[in-house]
């Protein structure tokens, strides 16, 4: 494993949250101590992705009193640090980022008929996704054990995550990407001094090239999709809504959402943002628990049509069942960070959205081209085609019964609309040029 250079010696010290226990398999349920050094279950298998587990005994005494949400590394989500199982002892710009904006959208409420519409704003993150918030953990917990490589599979925003955050902290990077990933993502990359691997196959035949990479290497895993301290990273994005709306947990919120939308590709953030809003309802700090909806591009879908296929009883599957009812699919969508076949965290997303009372949809790529115009147009935000899904899946909500017309909608915008603008410009006619003023 390659320890920590003198620059990285630079950042701030790590330590662990007293409260995070372990992990526990979404298959079978076995236990892992926090000092596990696997990233999944030994007994499952890849499939065994591992589910942090906390103390919330100790966890609410924590989060209880002044100043419980002004830790150390204190601003944006480490505000969180009480919740989150790595607590840096210092801010650094490698690690500190979020408090994204919570706009209202009454505009593009009104034209989709929905009494209130919010919209969490990631794309102002430092590498322009919601991405930032597993890096920065990546990175603390890299410090933490001293390792001083990450590398990750990546679509292009989480390999942008790193890329940028690694760029920060003075540590290198490997990134893994399927060689289809669009220009932007790609320069961003480069540009930030990863080491980039093009892989002429899936974002899923990356991912497996990416484990064997990262384990004859001895990095830092910085994939989401099988290391579950960075889902809780992700977390951080509900933490910031309950923290907005209740005035800093402080009192009655006056607009709470009753569904929050969100795209999914392997589930990870989905997972993130249902565990957020559970932990945070559980804790005594929120009002209630949001119906979860993930949106798939209906080209990349395997977790809606699993869904779609079940009448009833969703929430009551086992681990097994759920790996047994969602079968690999082929991939063919505009939304390249979302066209996933195999969701690597589908059954913690399953489970996770099944408890909140939600469920998934699939959205057609003319309807997220759709909705990166209405977000545009109507909101101010620009979103990349994964980043509209979300809002894309407003109306195939309603229609599953999950979203009535006077329910308050919060929708994530995950990835800025610059990194694939080719996506937006197909839903827009270019003027014709006109010629200029005559010289004289
Ligand atoms: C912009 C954007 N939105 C949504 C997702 C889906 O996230 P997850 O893979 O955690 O489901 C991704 C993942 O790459 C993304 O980049
Ligand atoms: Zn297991």
């Amino acid at each position: 494993m390659s320890r920590m250079t003198n620059v990285a010696n630079n950042l701030p010290e790590v330590g662990l949250n007293p409260s995070f226990t372990g992990f526990q398999c979404v298959i079978c349920g076995q236990e892992q101590a926090r000092n596990f050094a696997d990233n999944v279950c030994p007994t499952c298998g890849v499939d065994g992705i591992l589910d942090v587990v906390y103390d919330y005994d100790r966890m609410r005494s924590e989060c209880s009193g002044a100043g419980a949400f002004a830790s150390a590394g204190a601003g944006g989500l480490w505000r969180f640090a009480n919740m989150m199982p790595v607590q840096p002892t210092a801010a650094h710009t490698a690690w500190t980022l979020g408090d994204t904006p919570l706009h209202e959208a009454p505009r593009l409420a009104d034209h989709l008929g929905q009494k209130q519409l919010l919209i969490k704003d990631d794309t102002c993150l430092p590498s322009a996704s919601l991405k930032d918030r597993a890096a920065a953990v990546a990175i603390a917990h890299a410090r933490l054990l001293g390792v001083d490589h990450l590398a990750c599979a990546s679509t292009g925003n989480a390999a942008a995550s790193l890329a940028v955050l690694t760029a920060r902290a003075g540590l290198r990077s490997t990134i893994f990407v399927p060689a289809k990933a669009p220009a932007a993502k790609l320069a961003q990359l480069l540009l930030h001094g990863a080491t980039v691997v093009p892989v002429d196959g899936t974002y899923d035949q990356a991912f497996d090239l990416s484990l064997a990479e990262i384990s004859s290497h001895q990095w830092y895993s910085r994939n989401c999709a099988h290391n579950p301290l960075l889902v809780e990273g992700k977390k951080t994005v509900a933490l910031e809504m309950g923290f907005a709306l209740t005035r800093g947990f402080r009192g009655h919120a006056s607009i709470w959402p009753d569904v929050v939308l969100v795209p999914v590709g392997d589930g990870c953030i989905i997972s993130a943002v249902a565990k957020g809003f559970a932990e945070m309802h559980q804790l005594g700090l929120t009002p209630a628990v949001p119906r979860v909806v993930g949106v798939q591009a209906a080209g990349a879908s395997p977790l809606a049509q699993a869904w779609a296929g079940l009448d009833a009883g969703h929430e009551k599957l086992s681990g097994k069942e759920i790996q047994a009812t969602i079968a690999p699919t082929a991939c063919q969508t505009i939304a390249d960070s979302i066209s996933v076949g195999i969701p690597r965290n589908r059954i913690k997303a399953w489970r996770r959205v099944a408890a909140t009372g939600g469920g998934f949809v699939a959205v057609s790529d003319e309807t997220i081209i759709e909705a990166i115009g209405l977000l545009a147009a109507r909101s101010g935000v620009f979103a990349e085609p994964s980043g509209a899904a979300g809002l894309a899946g407003l109306l195939a909500a309603r229609d599953a019964g999950w979203v009535r017309a006077g329910d308050t909608v919060a929708t994530l915008v995950t990835g800025h609309g610059l990194k694939d603008p080719s996506a937006g410009l197909s839903g827009v006619d270019l003027p014709t040029a006109v010629p200029p003023l005559p010289t004289s």
